[in-house]
């Protein structure tokens, strides 16, 4: 079944705690923790200060690193109870490194790149890689509309995934509604993030339920 993550940065951050519990009663599996800094991304978020406190609610953090040098504040999320940890291509440095880092302290380690990177960069990476994070927005703000050529990306790297025999998660993020989700899904993302679309449905299980539904339908082999 496909994984849904509500991207917190479009929560009312006023009552925090219950939008959390209220995504986890509406049937989300993770709590997506966007970080931005400023730097990497045109745009200032939360830090592992925060992440501790949503860290405490019901659902499992998943924390998506904007921000460059990522492997500084590695330790920073660890400690404050991240359960996936990924960490942009574009950032550079040694990749290798900070992913085998991630799992090291007992985290799930994912890569995402951004609409203009290509996948060529996972090859030597894939058996490292626990996620692979499509970005079909350029990192930096929530609501945005989708930009469609990121589809065939998702397309080719669920090609690499399979060929490779790796069971890495593919997560896919920005502009998620339910039309566009099924799009993703069409293209074997498995985990679907959702911010403004969500948070903002007057239904949030509703919203859920049918990303499960498109979910059923393209894999009909799975409800046999
Ligand atoms: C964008 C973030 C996304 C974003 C998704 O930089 O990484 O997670 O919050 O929000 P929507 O679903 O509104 O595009
Ligand atoms: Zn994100």
């Amino acid at each position: 079944m496909v994984k849904v993550g509500p991207s917190l940065l479009a929560a009312d951050f006023r009552v925090m705690g219950a939008e959390i519990e209220r995504m986890a009663a509406a049937g989300a599996d993770y709590l997506h923790f966007d970080v931005m800094d400023g730097n990497f991304v045109p745009n200032l978020s939360f830090g592992a200060d925060i992440l501790k406190w949503a860290a405490k609610g019901p659902l499992p953090v998943d924390a998506h690193l904007m921000v460059e040098h990522p492997d500084t504040y590695i330790e920073d999320f660890v400690r404050a109870g991240a359960k996936i940890i990924t960490i942009h291509a574009e950032t550079g440095g040694h990749l290798h490194r900070t992913l085998s880092l991630i799992r090291e302290r007992g985290c799930l380690a994912g890569l995402a790149l951004n609409p203009a990177t290509t996948p060529e960069c996972l090859r030597y990476l894939l058996p490292s890689l626990d996620l692979v994070l499509v970005m079909t927005v350029n990192p930096g703000f929530g609501g945005q509309k989708m930009i469609p050529e990121c589809l065939d990306k998702i397309a080719e790297i669920r090609g690499m995934l399979d060929r490779a025999g790796s069971k890495a998660m593919l997560e896919v993020d920005g502009g998620a509604n339910t039309q566009t989700a099924r799009e993703m899904m069409r293209r074997g993302a498995d985990f679907i993030v959702a911010g403004s679309a969500l948070f903002g449905a007057e239904d949030a299980k509703g919203f859920i339920d049918s990303l499960h539904a498109s979910w059923r339908e393209l894999h009909p082999q799975e409800n046999a």
